[in-house]
């Protein structure tokens, strides 16, 4: 068995069948008295060795960050209270996936009625479409969106047809902009995403600003469409006005059906492939990066999230296993949480665009060719910031393995 393999599952996991006194407390009372805050959920780990969907308590201690892990099939412990540092607070709400100890958990229900209280009451979910006028200035927005405290759990570039704009601005059919509206909104690529955070809705649209650009300008001057709109048709973008509109909107853009949703615009021609890895998502580097990619010139012809499951990582990775010692690092990497996946088009960008992420390692980066996007967002050889393609060959291939097999 490869011993790195190993490593990478070495973690203080239980096999012990004791039971744990405090599993069913909603707080654990010190010796002093006082209480100590613990958050409960309700988690789901797909185990692909059993092939079985397994259902754990998952303990939170804001405290010193430990996390517990009880099993609720079995009522044993699964994970002695541990500290882990790549969990956070706000990694806690419920349709998240994290990760502990390279397990990827999905956060399905508050696991009492004061975490629910507590994390709970004011996360919303929206939806914030960027317009076709400013696709180029998806960064900026994308900056924006995350120094507000939100964060981006789906995104999606797609092009609509003119029905598919009309059906989404239904509300509006009567209204004398309508046509213009939907024509504009047709004309191009847009990214629609899903944000989450509290009052998600509210402050995406106090992000926007009023409507009409020169509006926004005079009242609004921080605002989105104050700083890239161009009137009230070119106004940067789309937020969902109500916990109603916002459910609607969202399921229009990312169905809960899969395949039935507005398709990615992936070309799949003279083209690379770039994944801003999920550690640098959680950095909330999104932005940044993809900013600095525009700004080099490149052409992002197709964006999207992608929640990888192990076993699609490890075959995307295939290339890699025996060759790359990080092989089972990177697998576990790449499925520890979102990631965006780019499109990058334009002829000769497989061996530019890898010459722009820089070498492998960071730290090698940093002295080498400090510009490049791992010396400025890597932290070491897996968390990298970015994967890109190796080899020109590859390039249409790795675009397909994401907008066309996984974007099923
Ligand atoms: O987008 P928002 O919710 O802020 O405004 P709305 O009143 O729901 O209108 C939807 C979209 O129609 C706006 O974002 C504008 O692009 C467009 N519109 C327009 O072109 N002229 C108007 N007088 C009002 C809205
Ligand atoms: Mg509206």
């Amino acid at each position: 068995m490869d011993r790195r393999q190993e490593s990478t599952l070495d973690v203080p996991f239980t096999d012990t069948n004791t039971q744990s006194p405090s599993i069913h407390l909603t707080y654990l009372t010190l010796d002093c008295g006082m209480k100590e805050d613990r958050y409960a959920f309700l988690a789901e780990w797909y185990d692909p060795t059993a092939a079985l969907l397994r259902r754990y308590q998952l303990f939170y201690y804001p405290k010193d960050g430990s996390v517990e892990m009880f099993d609720v099939k079995n009522q044993r412990i699964f994970l002695r209270r541990t500290k882990y540092e790549d969990l956070h607070q706000e990694d806690l709400f419920i349709g998240n996936r994290v990760n502990v100890f390279s397990r990827q958990l999905n956060l399905i229900e508050y696991g009492d009625q004061y975490t629910a209280n507590k994390l709970g009451s004011k996360k919303e979910r929206t939806l914030a479409v960027v317009k076709p006028d400013v696709v180029t200035k998806i960064g900026d927005v994308l900056e924006l969106i995350y120094s507000s405290n939100l964060i981006v759990t789906k995104a999606k570039m797609t092009k609509l047809t003119w029905s598919q704009a009309a059906d989404f601005y239904m509300e509006h059919q009567t209204k004398p902009f309508f046509n213009n509206l939907v024509q504009f909104v047709s004309s191009g690529p847009v990214v629609a995403m899903e944000l989450m955070g509290d009052e998600a809705i509210s402050i995406w649209r106090r992000l926007l600003g009023p409507a009409d650009s020169a509006v926004a300008r005079r009242e609004a001057p921080q605002s989105v469409r104050a700083q890239f709109g161009t009137d009230g048709i070119k106004n940067v973008g789309h937020g969902s006005d109500s916990l109603a509109a916002a459910a609607r909107e969202l399921e229009f853009f990312f169905p809960s059906k899969i395949g039935h949703g507005p398709s990615n615009t992936a070309i799949f021609t003279d083209c690379t492939c770039c994944i801003i890895k999920p550690h640098a998502i959680s950095e909330g580097l999104t932005g940044k990066i993809v900013n600095s990619i525009s700004s080099a010139g490149f052409e992002i012809s197709a964006l999207q999230m992608f929640n990888v499951d192990r076993a699609n990582a490890e075959e995307f990775y295939e290339v890699y296993k025996g060759v790359v010692t990080e092989y089972p690092s990177m697998v576990t990497e790449l499925c520890s949480g979102p990631c965006m996946v780019l499109e990058i088009h334009g002829t000769d960008t497989p061996k530019s665009f890898r010459e722009f992420c820089g070498p492998a390692d960071p730290e090698i980066a940093r002295h080498l060719r400090p510009t490049t996007l791992r010396a400025l967002y890597g932290k070491d050889k897996v968390k990298n910031a970015v994967h890109c393609t190796d080899l020109a060959e590859d390039g249409v291939l790795e675009v397909q393995y994401f907008f066309k097999i996984l974007d099923g």
